[in-house]
């Protein structure tokens, strides 16, 4: 409980050695997310470091639709849905990236939001971060301001803030992989 938010974050999530391959500690948020203390801190933490900032919070499925959702309701703002390609059924921006094996591509629907809106956008981690940057990019086709990027926990060494490029990181933890 007295833990700072640094520690909490990483303490709160089921640490898993050598996966999904050997020398990998796997850092686990469902435990986090059961976890009503830390949970609560997470979301009031994120909330308060980008306060006034935002006009809406965008949340990167899936899992970061859990924290984009109670920000916003913190906040008194919207939420809207960064999604995995081929689900939104109206005319999208889409942006590729790449995973370890393969690539993948999210997507927002074109119009939904109007252009100079601030967005705060959110995940649970940072770790190449090729995700993010693909919401960000997203952001800037549809002429959406990005306020930020708000994460719980950021993995060090993969170069994932330098991938976001200049706009402002908020990670309430840092940990080595
Ligand atoms: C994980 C995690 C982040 C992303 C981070 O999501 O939730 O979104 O990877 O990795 P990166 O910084 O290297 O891009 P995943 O794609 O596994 O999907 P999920 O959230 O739907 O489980
Ligand atoms: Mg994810």
């Amino acid at each position: 409980q007295n833990l700072s938010i640094r520690d909490a974050v990483p303490a709160a999530c089921a640490q898993i050695q050598d996966f999904p391959k050997p020398g990998i500690l796997f850092y686990d948020v469902t435990t986090l997310f059961a976890n009503p203390q830390v949970f609560r801190r997470c979301i009031d933490e994120l909330t308060e470091r980008f306060a006034g900032t935002f006009d809406i919070v965008a949340g990167v499925e899936a899992r970061g639709f859990l924290l984009a959702s109670a920000i916003a309701y913190s906040a008194g703002t919207g939420v809207m849905t960064v999604r995995k390609a081929g689900k939104l059924p109206r005319d999208t921006y889409t942006k590729e990236y790449e995973l370890e094996y393969g690539s993948a591509a999210i997507e927002i629907h074109r119009d939904d939001i109007p252009a100079g809106t601030r967005v705060l956008i959110v995940d649970d981690l940072l770790a190449t971060g090729g995700t993010l940057a693909a919401a960000v990019n997203l952001m800037d086709q549809a002429q959406l301001k990005v306020a930020g990027v708000g994460v719980l926990l950021e993995l060090e060494g993969l170069g994932g803030r330098e991938a976001i490029g200049p706009h402002l990181v908020e990670s309430l933890s840092i940990v080595s992989e």
